[in-house]
């Protein structure tokens, strides 16, 4: 109750900020404090949070990766930040986070340029009506939201160890989840099912996804620091915001129910603040494991802060991915 009225309210949480502080505000208080070499890879960033998100951090001084499966968009996006932000150095390079294929070909494409790595962005997301598979045969909501940036994590990640080393500068990577995760009961959580399901559900898939991104970066963060690495990773819930992933949510019903609700709906700025905020604020440095929503700490469900399910859910996944990328021979 106390949470709603201050997000409705948008009263500032210890942070300074809340709901309705914009990308722009988090970044330009801090903005002598960001350091002038920083490289961030932000994925999709062709529309909605994700774009705001990369022009926000050019502004800042940020050199961005623009990684996006639609080079049109990501041309456009580019054109936009540079009307803007002249001297912004962005690079677009082609990614499909639904492929294992697309994820390792974008990041050698990426360490071919030879760049460090300060900021991993894991924005891109789909959330579907309809029961589509990828080209791995993985169901398509956990494979782009979440496998393919478990892969990309994965396979930058030692890139972003290094850049740390040599820079003193701490890595940050940032997992866009959503407040959708709690929605999520144990039993229903099976990793079969999240991969091939009996009985599929958009809304459920979406939220599965979404609590898998958070229980990813509670479960690397505990990796991180027992290697004591420069790097930390945590989620964000940016709040609810009339983007493309909302649109593709036609009909009556669902159009009346968010022209009712727009008041509570974020604009696109106040969508990429935490993520923002996150990656770039000085009160955030060190924070590693955590669920951030408004600008500030939050809580994140039960499950998604079992450390059990968390690791169990990571070794699976490894496994996985292992087994489809070095397949036994024949
Ligand atoms: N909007 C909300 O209310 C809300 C609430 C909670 C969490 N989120 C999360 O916020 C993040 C950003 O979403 P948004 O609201 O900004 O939605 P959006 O406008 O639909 O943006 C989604 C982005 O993901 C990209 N993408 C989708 N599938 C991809 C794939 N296979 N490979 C590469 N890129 C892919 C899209 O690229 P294309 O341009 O090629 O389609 C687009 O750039 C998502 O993770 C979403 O789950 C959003």
């Amino acid at each position: 109750m106390k949470e709603t009225l201050r997000y409705l309210a948008g009263i500032a949480g210890p942070s300074g900020y809340g709901s309705n502080s914009t990308a722009e505000r988090v970044t330009e208080d801090c903005c002598c404090q960001i350091d002038p070499h920083l490289t961030a890879i932000v994925t999709g960033a062709t529309s909605g949070i994700g774009a705001e998100t990369a022009r926000v951090l050019a502004k800042r001084g940020v050199r961005v990766i623009v990684a996006a499966r639609n080079m049109k968009k990501a041309f456009e996006v580019k054109g936009c930040i540079l009307k803007e932000s002249p001297n912004a150095d962005i690079i677009i390079l082609e990614i499909d986070l639904s492929s294992f294929a697309s994820v390792r070909r974008f990041c050698s494409e990426f360490f071919s340029l030879g760049f460090p790595l300060n900021i991993l962005i894991n924005n891109a997301g789909v959330f579907s009506q309809k029961m589509e598979f990828s080209e791995d045969k993985i169901e398509m909501t956990f494979a782009t939201n979440y496998l393919g940036h478990f892969l990309l994590t994965d396979m930058l990640l030692e890139k972003m160890v290094e850049t740390a080393e040599k820079t003193g500068i701490q890595g940050r990577i940032i997992n866009v989840s959503s407040i959708i995760h709690s929605w999520i009961k144990r039993e229903t959580f099976s990793f079969n099912q999240m991969l091939n399901p009996n009985n599929y559900n958009g809304t459920r898939a979406y939220a599965q996804s979404k609590l898998a991104t958070i229980m990813h970066a509670k479960e690397l963060a505990r990796q991180l620091k027992t290697r004591k690495a420069r790097v930390t990773i945590n989620a964000v819930h940016p709040g609810i915001v009339k983007t493309g992933i909302i649109r593709a949510h036609k009909g009556f019903i669902t159009d009346s129910l968010y022209f009712l609700a727009s008041k509570l709906l974020k604009s696109t700025s106040q969508g990429a603040a935490t993520t923002c905020y996150v990656a770039l604020s000085p009160q955030a440095e060190g924070i590693s494991g955590a669920y951030f929503a408004d600008c500030n700490q939050s809580c994140c469900s039960a499950l998604a802060n079992d450390e059990s399910e968390s690791r169990n859910l990571w070794k699976r996944t490894r496994a996985l991915i292992c087994r489809r990328l070095h397949p036994p021979a024949p």
